[in-house]
Formats: structure tokens, sequence, C-alpha cells
């Protein structure tokens, strides 16, 4: 039973209308139409849609609108609240209250009432996929396609949660018995969360720290990424509507002013942050009492490729396009360094310039486009000092299109040979650059990924048992994902997520992401005949909905 209402209008979900494929597949949208003006005041704080009086934040579209007869200038998609400090903490408070020190309907409800207000909430969620799919492409560039699996991606991925959540109930749903003692043990949640995604997956890597931590139990406040804020407004409603009050609250506006005094009230338990290892630090650092905080982290990362003499040369190259170029580079995981060994670098260098000239530049919504305009203000002077810079000290755009900039597109350059003096070798371009570098022995990568200060994933392409299987073995403790004759990538989202040194903290997939924002607990008793009876009866009269047998089909 939940303690909290559901309206007459939303049906209660069920399998099928969770379905990704019943309806609702974006065939109607017109990517192409820009999309209404969000004039957005309103936050979720308390079970209540706010309305922001104060400042603003004016969205620009990276895109033009090219329709017939429209003015050729950005277009301003909407605003959005720019909270101030007082208003933030306002926020926290209502996920304070809401959790109560653990006494509140939401961390003490059984997990079947958690999962049943996830299912409504994905229900809903389901319901605006057309409005989110569209701001996705307008409000960052990403293409149609990508923008669609996004969406759908994280539905899933409620999905999984949902089943990973009701395995591991069952599982804990017995008794222990140990040298006399009798015990159950449980996940428990960690208290309040405070959940900031980044802007090339402002939906779903906001979700996949967002939904774990909710439906283990902690009450969030949650800060949309600097890029993709208007397309969370329609699911504002879908919050309100299927958490009781206070279990999710929004903050909007400026990160630096509105985040530090959230970490300095000492009342946040778990930051879940993805973004860079500089801010991340300096968030941690303003706990007051820092071993209280849980952090669970996404950051930087310079994953290699590395391609052997014996590489299957048509396969390296399309994995390292793929692998380089997706979001135009704007992924955590993409290659942003290929290593080629001597003998196949000529022919790799011209294969790669030639895929990557061919790749279709434009809107999100044009038919096989791949590079699209950057979300980013700034961005494309900054990776062509970064190509200048390489230049400058010896390498060449190695593609006759590469470096060129048209207002926000910059089409992909590929930059060679990529030696340690220059900003490509060490710095995340985080964008379309492909820098190559090149090696005799491969001790010269192996050192490369030893000395870096990341440790996300390494992409390995060659044929050789013996020669990969050696570099496995080393690689493994170096990186998180040894990826073979294949692009780095997060999915699927059954494996873990996660990377060394300065690329992660805390592991995330869907069932790690169920560990990972809670901690086990445990109710025990010594085995006597009148604690037997006492527990017996608060099982059998359901006096607990922890302490409890009950098995979630
Ligand atoms: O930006 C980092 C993302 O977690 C990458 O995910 O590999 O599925 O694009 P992806």
């Amino acid at each position: 039973m939940l303690s909290f209402d559901h309206s007459p209008r939303d049906t209660r979900p069920n399998e099928e209308n969770l379905s990704l494929q019943a309806r609702d597949k974006g065939d109607d949208m017109d990517g192409a139409q820009r999309p209404a003006f969000s004039d957005q005041r309103e936050y979720l704080v308390d079970g209540q849609l706010r309305t922001w009086d104060g400042n603003r934040q004016e969205v620009l579209s990276p895109l033009r609108d090219r329709t017939a007869g429209a003015p050729d200038e950005p277009v301003v998609l909407g605003r959005y609240p720019l909270l101030g400090e007082a208003a933030a903490l306002a926020a926290l408070d209502a996920a304070v209250r809401a959790y109560d020190h653990g006494r509140g309907p939401w961390p003490t409800m059984p997990v079947e009432g958690r999962i049943a207000a996830v299912e409504k909430f994905a229900f809903l969620m389901r319901e605006r996929r057309d409005e989110v799919v569209h701001l996705l492409m307008w409000e960052i560039g990403k293409t149609q396609p990508d923008s669609e699996k996004e969406f759908d991606r994280t539905l899933q991925y409620i999905r999984d949660t949902i089943d990973a959540l009701k395995e591991l109930d069952r599982a804990s749903s017995r008794f222990t018995v140990a040298e006399g003692i009798l015990g159950q043990v449980r996940r428990a949640p960690l208290g309040v969360a405070l959940c900031m995604g980044p802007f090339n997956y402002p939906l779903n890597e906001t979700f996949t720290t967002l939904i774990p931590a909710l439906i283990m139990g902690n009450t969030v406040v949650f800060k949309p990424a600097k890029f993709g804020v208007l397309l969370l407004r329609p699911l504002l409603e879908a919050f309100r509507d299927a958490f009781p009050a206070g279990v999710v609250n929004t903050v909007y506006g400026e990160g630096r002013s509105i985040i530090p005094p959230l970490l300095a009230s000492g009342r946040v338990d778990c930051l879940a942050f993805i973004g860079t290892a500089r801010v991340a630090d300096g968030l941690k650092k303003l706990h007051p009492e820092p071993h209280r905080l849980r952090s669970v982290l996404g950051l930087d990362a310079k994953n290699p490729a590395i391609v052997l003499a014996d590489a299957d040369l048509e396969l390296a190259l399309s994995e390292c396009v793929l692998g380089a170029l997706s979001f135009n580079g704007q992924r955590c995981t993409a290659i942003k360094i290929i290593f080629v060994h001597d003998s196949l670098y000529e022919r790799f260098l011209s294969g790669l310039a030639a895929r990557v000239d061919t790749l279709k530049r434009g809107n999100p919504w044009e038919p096989g486009v791949q590079i699209t305009p950057l979300p980013e203000r700034g961005k494309t002077e900054y990776l062509g000092e970064l190509v200048a810079d390489a230049v400058q000290r010896g390498a060449r755009v190695v593609n006759p299109q590469g470096g060129r900039v048209e207002d926000r597109l910059f089409t992909p350059a590929v930059v060679a040979p990529v030696t340690a003096d220059m900003r490509l070798w060490r710095e995340e371009q985080f964008g379309p650059v492909v820098p190559v570098a090149r090696f005799g022995d491969v001790a010269e990568p192996l050192d490369y990924i030893v000395s870096s200060n990341y440790g996300q994933q390494v992409s390995l392409f060659g044929r050789d048992p013996r020669a990969i299987g050696a570099l496995i073995d080393p690689l493994v403790n170096q990186v998180s994902r040894v990826n073979l004759n294949s692009q780095c990538q997060r999915g699927p989202d059954l494996f873990p997520f996660t990377g060394r040194k300065d690329s992660a903290e805390g592991t995330l997939s869907v069932s790690d992401a169920l560990r990972v924002f809670s901690i086990r607990a445990l109710v025990a008793a010594k085995g006597t005949d009148a604690n037997k009876a006492l527990v017996t009866d608060i099982v059998r009269d359901h006096h607990s909905n922890w302490l409890s047998t009950d098995f979630l089909f």
C-alpha cells in the first residue's frame, strides 16, 4: 500500500504499457521545427511546482532555424530559473524532511511500494518522449536516432533496475543463522542524495544515479546539467505525481553558487556527480564531515586505442571512427587518442582521414547525419587551439576538411603524429579532434597508460592471441575495461561502469548502482526461544516492513 495518492487518470502501469515498443516512437515529431519557447519558472520542491520570480537563464540552441523565413540567428529555446542559495537550501530542507533521519514514509516503505512509484514515473515519462527527444536535439545537438536511443535506453534502465531490485529483495527475504545468532540482512538507504548529470547525456546519466538512489529509499535533490535543462521540464509533473512530497526535489541555476552551500551544510549524505575530477574534489572538500559523504563519481577520461601490427585494418578503422566521433566525440568513453604501430601507420592514417571526411555534417534530424553543432560556447575555438598547438609542434591535420568551423559546427580533424610535448597528448578534448600517435614497441602506449592520470578504458586492436593475452593482464590493472577489437563504451548497462585514478569513484551498472546508493544493515538476535517467538510474531503479523519474509514476485 502506498502512502500517497494516485490520481484517477493515472492507470497503474504494467509490463505491457511500460513497453518501449507499444507507442510514442517519435514518428510524429518534426525535428526540424524549432520547439515551442519554454518559459520555465517552475521547479519541484516538497511535492509542489514552485514558481520562481527571480533571475532566469536564457537557453540558446547550438542550432539555427533553417525553415523558410526564419532569421539566421541563434535560436532562443527558453529560460529556466536561476535559483539563489536560499531557494537551493529550501530544496535540500524538503529532501531532509522527507527522509526524516530514515523515519519518513519513503525510506521505511516496503520495497514493493517504491517499485510501484518508480513504475508509475516510467509510465508518465514515456508519455513525454516526443518533447524530451525534440529538446535533446535542439538543446545539445544530439542526432535524432541518438536522442531517441538516449530516451529509450533510460526507460530500459529503469525497467532493468526494477528487475534487479526484485532479485536483490528476493535474495534478502530469508533469515540466516550463524553461531547461534539469527539475522536478516538487507540493504538500507544512505539518506539524502545530490545527483548531477553531464550535458552530453543530460537525461540518461542523470537518471542512472537518480533512479537507483530513489528506489533504494533515499530522497533526492537533483540539478540538471549545464545544457539539456529544458528537456527535464516535461518530467517535473511526472516526478511530482509519482513520488511522495519531498522525495524528489530540483535545483536550477549556476552550479558554482547553489551547489557548494548544499555540501557545506553537511546534510548531503551521497554525492552522485558526473563531471570533472577538479569540481568533484572541490565539492567533496566542502562537506564538514567528509567521512559521512558517499561519493559516486564519473570523471575525466582519455581512453586510448592501440592498433597492433596484425590488426584487421578495416575493423580498427570503423571502430575507431565510431569510438572517437559518436556524438562529436563528446562522450567520457570516447577514444581520445589512437596509437598505431609503425607498420600500419600510413595506411591507417589515410584510411582514417578518408572515413572521417565522409561523415555527414548537419542538423540532428537530417538522415545519416553524424557530426552536429556543439553546445558549448567557445568550444570550436578551444578545439582550434589544440590543433594549432599540435601543428606548431610538428603534427599536421591529415584530412583535408579537418578543423573547418561553420558557426558551432567543427569538422572533425585527424591530427598526427601527436607527441608528448603537445596538449593533445594528455588533454581531454571532449570534441571532434582525433589525435593519432605512432609506436614501434608496444611498451610505448603501455607507458602512456601507466603515466596517465586517467584509467577508464582502452581499446586493443589485433589478432594474435598471445600478444593480446599478454596485454590484457597488465591493462586490467590500469583501466576498468579492456575492449578487444571494439570501441570503448559504457554499455550494456548490466556491465560495471567505473574507472581508476582520476576517472571515477564507485561503480555503476544496473545492479551495482543499487548497492552504491545503499548500505547493508541487519537485524540480529541470539537464538533464544523468546527471540525466536518474537521474530516469528513480527514476521507473521507483518509488524515490520524490514523484517519480513514476503517474496516479491
Ligand atoms: O559520457 C560518458 C558516457 O557514460 C558514455 O556512455 O559509452 O554509452 O556513450 P556511452
